[in-house]
């Protein structure tokens, strides 16, 4: 049977088609306001409608950027998004018709779902995914079972506090570890670097056109890769809280295998040196364990899809 995965970001829902060896079949995107979220009702609804003309699709998975009911219905909260108690499953279902299954996933663990069952994590039992863009998401298998907690809320880990009275967070606390490992925070530390010294920032502020509220992610990546000094110490910098939070992390679950995905993972050599050298510099017992690889995500910025069709169909 095929379903359709969507996967919500921000600004944009991509979609696609998925067999159920985790092949996408046809692809397609939206446009969307992260404050409107009755578009993001209809874009899901209608990137269904397209593709229900050409396949044959039997469910429909929606990856979503917050915390996800039990039922896998409602989006109680999001940090990043203006969902409210949002009943996600209903509003598609009333726009699309009653009996159409649509099943909701927290965006992160449909993400590290993909990477378990044709990813990264194929080969491992227990693992442990961290989807770093936006926010840090998170998503644990162990035993090879989706760990959901009893609310549908476990792992949720870019709200561990890692700095007391840190940087505000878009869940209300100060300090959580999105805060440190995510893309807006590479991005808040690359702007700020930008107007405090912007002779050393030369390179960033000549892609941003000079202003230094205007860099971007990729702007600081593509800085990097072509060896400006302040953008491989902001890469690092990021690497160096990936990797400590996921010893702390490690602590807790004992992961197989660590995989690291999203976008900020597109860095990828320039990232990772200092991802591992955090996590073995912070890893309780080392010497003493065996220490888990950490790699990147195999299915870039497809797991969401994939896996959140993948949840659909079995769930
Ligand atoms: C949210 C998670 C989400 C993650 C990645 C976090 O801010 O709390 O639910 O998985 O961002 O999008
Ligand atoms: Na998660
Ligand atoms: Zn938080």
């Amino acid at each position: 049977m095929h379903a359709v995965g969507v996967d919500i970001g921000g600004t944009k829902i991509a979609a696609g088609v998925v067999d159920e060896e985790g092949r996408i079949l046809a692809k397609t995107r939206r446009s969307t306001s992260p404050d409107d979220v009755a578009s993001i009702d209809r874009a899901i609804a209608e990137v269904y409608e397209e593709f229900s003309e050409q396949y044959a699709v039997g469910a429909v998975g929606v990856a979503a950027a917050g915390f996800v009911s039990t039922d896998r219905n409602t989006v109680l909260f999001a940090p990043n998004i203006a969902w409210r108690d949002h009943a996600i499953g209903d509003a598609v279902r009333g726009l699309v018709g009653a009996d159409v299954r649509v099943v909701v996933e927290n965006d992160a663990n449909a993400a590290g779902w993909a990477e378990f069952r044709f990813g990264a994590g194929r080969d491992a039992a227990d693992m442990l995914m961290l989807t770093i863009g936006t926010g840090l998401g998170g998503a644990v298998v162990t035993d090879g079972k989706l760990v959901r907690g009893r609310w549908g809320f476990a792992a949720e880990v870019g709200h561990v506090r890692v700095v007391p009275d840190g940087h505000v967070c878009g869940c209300g606390h100060n300090g959580c570890w999105e805060q440190y490992a995510s893309g807006s925070a590479l991005v808040r530390e690359a702007r700020a670097a930008a107007v405090a010294d912007p002779a050393r920032a030369a390179d960033l502020l000549r892609r941003a056109g000079g202003d230094p509220h205007a860099v971007s992610g990729p702007d600081v990546t593509a800085a990097a890769e072509a060896g400006d000094e302040l953008a491989r110490a902001l890469i690092a910098e990021l690497g160096r809280w990936i990797g400590e939070g996921a010893a702390s992390m490690a602590a807790v679950l004992d992961p197989e295998i660590v995989v690291v995905g999203g976008g900020v993972a597109d860095a990828g050599d320039l990232l990772f040196p200092s991802v591992n050298a955090g996590f073995l510099a912070q890893l309780s017992a080392r010497g003493h364990r065996p220490e888990a690889p950490i790699v990147g995500a195999t299915l870039g910025n497809d797991a969401g899809i994939v896996g959140a069709a993948d949840l659909a169909r079995q769930d």
